[in-house]
């Protein structure tokens, strides 16, 4: 038979436990609503891109080679400093002005690292970062360093002889076919690992090659 001082120390005990579970739910809360909220609040602010001028289309066409033209750009002229951004345009030699075609005529990547989102620049071979060296080929997938998944890619259309970009997309390189999906944070992969992440962001959306033909 238990003494009232066992008794007391399982109700203790007991207690402690419920106290525990409490503050363990709390501090889970606490982790998770600021997670969830940052996943949602990327979503949302990526998905108000608002499609901006790079240039008249003559100013990207005379690449030869692997030396993309690099196209600073303001995507909210109401928020010229925080929206500034830098597209690197690299003319295939292919003749369609469809984006998504096998000759399209441009490939237009974003510099943002999908690391930590330090500007890459582009080298004779593909993209660095300056910041933590990751380093992209020229079809702009991750070949070194800590950056989680290909540079993320612009969606682009010429208007009146001016090239603009529309949207942005994040993308996964496999052989010789890119995939497009909604576009992540850096820092973000595409799936696999942050669960909640995947429900947000929807599967692949559409492909084309990797590298368009001309
Ligand atoms: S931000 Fe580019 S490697 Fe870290």
């Amino acid at each position: 038979m238990r003494s009232q001082r066992d008794r007391d120390r399982m109700t203790r005990r007991g207690a402690l436990g419920v106290i525990t579970v409490g503050v363990g739910a709390t501090i889970g809360a606490v982790v998770a609503v600021p997670v969830a909220g940052y996943v949602a609040s990327s979503v949302a602010a990526e998905e108000r891109f608002q499609p901006a001028a790079l240039g008249p289309v003559e100013r990207f066409t005379g690449e030869s080679g692997f030396h993309p033209t690099a196209a600073p750009f303001v995507e909210d002229p109401a928020q010229p400093v925080t929206s500034s951004q830098l597209a690197y345009v690299h003319h295939t030699g292919g003749s369609s002005t469809d984006w998504l075609a096998e000759d399209a005529m441009f490939v237009v990547f974003s510099n943002r690292c999908t690391h930590v989102g330090c500007p890459a620049q582009a080298t004779a071979v593909g993209f660095s970062c300056p910041c933590h060296g990751s380093q992209f080929d020229d079809r702009g997938a991750r070949i070194a360093g800590p950056a989680v998944r290909p540079l993320d890619r612009f969606q682009w259309e010429i208007r009146n002889g001016v090239l603009w970009v529309t949207e942005r997309w994040s993308v996964q390189i496999e052989g010789d076919r890119v995939a497009y999906y909604p576009v992540k944070a850096p820092g973000q992969p595409l799936s696999g690992q942050v669960p909640a992440a995947d429900a947000l962001y929807p599967a692949v959306t559409y492909d084309q090659p990797s590298a368009p033909s001309s």
